[in-house]
């Protein structure tokens, strides 16, 4: 166990699904939560500006002793991962849209990708589908307003009407290329009627890579405290802790 912390950041209560993943699967290590809520969703704003907010959000989170960070933001990492890398020593993993197990899962299919707008018009993803899609075909959608209503329901996710968000049509397979939508990762995959892939658990094996975590006894171990940063500090960790709840009752 390392004394220094393992960040996670999102442009607000997305990331805390990722958050949750790494907890569980390493409940030993201390991890710094540190959501945007106040800016968000990030996901419809242009470049230039998600690059000002996240850099402005590293600086924060570079005040910390640092051992990993984790963009749990498939908008950030499409837009600043390499610069982030560029500029700071510790390793930074981000996640992205599970694209390649779906098309293997899918093949001679469709896929459907869920993403922002940032996210959806990025190069680094028109690549990533461009490298997949050889034996799919690859549907993108942007629900533009989906994070942000995710965002002001998030204790009553229940009330979200996906209809309004999601395109009609067959799919055989459904990517979350947005850390907020794997918050209804269940709902979204009853209304489509297919199986839902995400980066989540890719995220939480790189990362176990780069920061050099051992997984070996970790049922065993005491469970670290997070440490919520931000003005949404409160929210998140209500956020997350909820979170908890609701899997310990499934
Ligand atoms: N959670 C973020 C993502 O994974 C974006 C939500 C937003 O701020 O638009 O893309």
């Amino acid at each position: 166990m390392d004394k220094k912390y393992i960040a996670f950041f999102d442009s607000g209560v997305g990331g805390l699904s990722l958050l949750k993943a790494c907890r569980d699967r390493y409940p030993q290590e201390r991890y710094l939560y540190f959501g945007d809520n106040g800016n968000a969703p990030y996901g419809n704003r242009g470049e230039g500006e998600i690059r000002a907010l996240t850099e402005r959000a590293f600086e924060k989170l570079a005040r910390y002793p640092i051992r990993a960070a984790v963009i749990a933001c498939n908008t950030v990492t499409a837009e600043c991962a390499d610069g982030l890398r560029a500029r700071y020593s510790f390793p930074i993993v981000g996640i992205e849209p599970a694209i390649k197990p779906a098309a293997a899962f899918a093949r001679g299919g469709k896929v459907l990708v869920l993403a922002t707008k940032a996210t959806l018009a990025s190069e680094r993803v028109r690549r990533l589908i461009e490298n997949n899609s050889s034996e799919v075909s690859v549907c993108l959608h942007c629900p533009s307003r989906l994070a942000g209503e995710i965002e002001e329901k998030i204790f009553c996710l229940g009330d979200i009407d996906l209809s309004v968000h999601l395109p009609a049509g067959k799919f055989d397979a459904v990517v979350l290329g947005c850390t907020h939508y794997v918050l209804l990762r269940d709902a979204i995959g009853k209304a489509l009627g297919c199986p839902v892939f995400d980066g989540v658990s890719a995220t939480v094996d790189h990362l176990a890579q780069v920061a050099n975590i051992c997984s070996k006894n970790a049922e065993k171990s005491r469970k670290k405290g997070i440490f919520f940063i931000g003005s949404s500090k409160n929210i998140n960790k209500r956020v997350f802790f909820a979170l908890n709840k609701a899997n310990k009752r499934s």
